[in-house]
């Protein structure tokens, strides 16, 4: 049989059809059309701050997928299933000021991860969004071509046709600590080691792409204990402020970076601190109240909650604006800053069954840290597609 179309009458046709539109753009641009590049393309997403912009409710674009349509969301994020009585959460769109978000096309990125390890790196939060990047991906692959394992510190989801791995990796402050384990880390006196990376970041080494974050666990305090040396053997602990010992860490990160990462085949990046709603009173609500029974983000496009600390932001900043293998910036903290409606509240697995006390002040033993899934997690993995798409 012969093609419908031949190579000859294929070429024809596409002179046919580009030919016209571009003598059409040409008149309406002059020659200033080839810099003046349409919206919604990659290249422009250069010149726009894709951080920066509005949530629109959207009911027919989102969620991506449905809560029920992803098997390995872990319990803590599954807020249906526990109960949660509304759904608006779920229908946010972030709309950027400058441009417009590409739409995350699951079966792009498993190419662009064929033969690649992909590794979130961090606290539960980043489990959130490692989660959240499965939950993407994995509708577009058939039940005998992928697996899903987890063992400790260290969650796998493969997809075998395309020999690719997306992976999470448990380590709230990147560098060792002795919270480190993946079950038992609620432990009273945490101890840093700030110059210790590798004890972790052999689990790390090989990926192609990966995402880190750490924040809240260094928010204990206005200091932190760190250790010089090892836990076995001679130990000195000293104090030091929460500033400078995040600096440490950051640098420990950005040194193994350096080492360790091809700038040519690979890409880094950091999420920034991702905020928590804890006291309504910060965005003018209940003078008592949290996280819990709200249903739309904050609409004070200037809002900023008092636990998102500036001045570990400005390390962030300052850690990583010069490094020789580009770190790119997932800045989603003001984005998330909103999102007073996106917290699990008391709708998720509880570790222990809440007292009467508790189910009679509901509030007091809401969530107000993590993300239901779907939810903001997946903007945060649109805007890390984004810039996969970008340089
Ligand atoms: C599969 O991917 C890994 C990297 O994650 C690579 O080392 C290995 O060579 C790949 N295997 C094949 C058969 O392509
Ligand atoms: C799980 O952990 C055990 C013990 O740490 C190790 O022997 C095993 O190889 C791990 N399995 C996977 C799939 O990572
Ligand atoms: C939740 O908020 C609504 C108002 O938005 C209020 O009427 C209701 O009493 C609140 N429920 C609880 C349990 O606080
Ligand atoms: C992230 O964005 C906020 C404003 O939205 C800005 O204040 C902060 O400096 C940015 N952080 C980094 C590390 O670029």
């Amino acid at each position: 049989m012969k093609p419908l179309l031949s190579f000859t009458s294929l070429i024809l046709l596409s002179f046919a059809v580009v030919l016209p539109f571009a003598a059409f753009t040409f008149i309406l641009h002059g020659w200033s059309f080839s810099s003046d590049v349409p919206r919604h393309q990659p290249e422009t997403m250069e010149y726009c701050n894709i951080f920066e912009g509005v949530w629109v409710y959207d009911e027919a674009a989102r969620p991506l997928y449905g809560e029920e349509d992803c098997p390995y969301i872990y319990d803590q994020l599954k807020c249906q299933a526990y109960g949660r009585p509304d759904r608006g959460y779920q229908h946010w769109r972030w709309q950027p000021r400058g441009c417009s978000l590409p739409s995350f096309d699951a079966s792009a990125v498993l190419e662009m991860l064929r033969g690649k390890r992909m590794m979130f790196v961090g606290d539960s939060v980043n489990h959130g969004q490692f989660f959240s990047m499965v939950c993407l991906l994995h509708r577009i692959i058939p039940w005998h071509a992928k697996s899903f394992q987890s063992n400790g510190s260290l969650s796998v989801f493969k997809a075998k046709d395309y020999n690719a791995s997306i992976e999470f990796y448990w380590a709230p402050f990147l560098v060792e600590s002795n919270s480190d384990n993946a079950v038992a880390h609620r432990i009273g006196e945490r101890v840093i080691l700030p110059w210790s990376i590798d004890f972790h970041a052999r689990h790390w080494k090989g990926s192609h792409i990966i995402v880190f974050n750490t924040y809240l666990w260094w928010m204990n305090g206005a200091s932190l204990k760190i250790l010089r040396g090892e836990f076995e053997g001679d130990r000195e602990v000293m104090e030091m402020v929460r500033e400078d010992a995040y600096e440490l860490a950051l640098k420990s990160m950005v040194e193994w970076v350096e080492e360790n990462m091809d700038p040519h085949n690979s890409r880094v990046f950091f999420t920034t601190m991702s905020p928590t709603h804890w006291r309504s009173r910060e965005w003018g609500g209940d003078p008592n109240g949290n996280c819990f029974n709200q249903t739309t983000p904050i609409e004070d496009p200037t809002y900023w909650g008092e636990d998102s600390s500036k001045s570990m932001m400005r390390v962030v900043a300052e850690a990583l604006s010069s490094t020789t293998v580009p770190i790119t910036i997932l800045n989603i903290t003001q984005l998330s800053e909103y999102r007073k409606d996106a917290h699990p509240q008391i709708y998720k697995k509880q570790w222990t069954p809440p007292t009467t006390e508790q189910l009679a002040n509901p509030k007091s033993y809401a969530d107000c840290i993590h993300w239901c899934l779907p939810g903001l997690h997946d903007t945060w993995n649109e805007l890390l597609y984004a810039k996969l798409l970008t340089p």
